[in-house]
């Protein structure tokens, strides 16, 4: 898909890597570009220096993705491209309170049914349109410190490539981002949460949207920004247990 003249939507757009995408769709002459976030002023701030439009979104609620939605198509005609990219860290196990669970279930995935619900009839009705989730290393592998986050960026990447099977053939592409760092305020919170492995080859937001760039234009699914992850994934599902015993050694390396 070419980047240019096109309607793009960036949830989490406000800062970190949805704020780099926008910067790098901007730079790559999108006929539009709508920056969707909780924090509306952040949103703002992008907009004003990308010359989008911000639009006030909590991404788990239904009907702020809906006005999104509705909102962008009733202004550009069409969205060619929507980025599900807002997330949200924290650590947690099991004792994590219900309503952690739940905020990152519907942050990492009720959100991306929400905008798939709301965007797929008109891409269909075209016959063509782009959806970008913005996923994790720990959708793929796991993150030692945090069940809430590893399980419910699983479940986000279980969504991306059923959307992907379902709606290949009807010329909907998909693509999930899976960075591990990336050098945001989301990892520098991380950082003194105690996931400071994550720093460990970090890159940089910008990075990552360069490459985002490449794998819409190839229309490749997996963008892997830290190439070895496809190394950990390989040793994963030849030897699990070696697998998880690597895991429980990050684990206990940083408590
Ligand atoms: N930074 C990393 O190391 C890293 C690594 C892997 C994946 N990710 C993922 O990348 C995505 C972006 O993260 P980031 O590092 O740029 O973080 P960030 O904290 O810098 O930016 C996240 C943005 O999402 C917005 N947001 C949070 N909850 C929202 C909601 N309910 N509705 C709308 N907007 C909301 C925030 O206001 C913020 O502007 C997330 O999905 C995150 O899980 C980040």
């Amino acid at each position: 898909m070419e980047i240019k003249d096109s309607v793009i939507v960036v949830t989490g757009g406000g800062n970190g890597i949805g704020r780099a995408l926008c910067r790098r769709f901007a730079a790559d002459k999108a006929r539009a570009i709508v920056i969707a976030d909780i924090d509306v002023a952040g949103a703002r701030r992008v907009a004003d220096e990308v010359g989008g439009t911000a639009i006030e979104t909590d991404v788990s609620r239904e009907d702020d993705v809906e006005r999104l939605v509705e909102e962008t198509l009733d202004r550009h005609g069409a969205i060619d491209l929507f980025c599900s990219n807002a997330g949200i860290a924290k650590n947690g196990d099991e004792r994590a309170p219900d309503e952690e669970w739940r905020r990152c279930w519907d942050v990492h995935v009720m959100a991306h049914v929400y905008a798939a619900r709301a965007v797929l009839p008109s891409m269909l009705e075209r016959g063509r349109g782009y959806l970008l989730h913005t996923v994790s290393a720990a959708g793929l592998l796991s993150h030692p410190q945090s069940a809430t986050y590893a399980v419910t960026k699983h479940a986000s990447l279980a969504f991306a490539e059923w959307l992907a099977i379902a709606y290949g053939d009807r010329g909907i592409k998909v693509s999930a981002l899976c960075p591990q760092g990336v050098r945001t305020d989301m990892l520098l919170r991380a950082e003194t949460e105690g996931r400071s492995f994550l720093l460990d080859g970090a890159v940089e937001p910008e990075q990552v949207a360069n490459l985002v760039a490449d794998a819409v234009a190839d229309e490749r699914f997996l963008i892997l920004p830290h190439p070895e992850v496809a190394e950990y994934v390989r040793r994963k599902a030849t030897d699990h247990e070696r697998w998880l015993r690597g895991m429980r050694r990050r684990r206990k390396a940083e408590p």
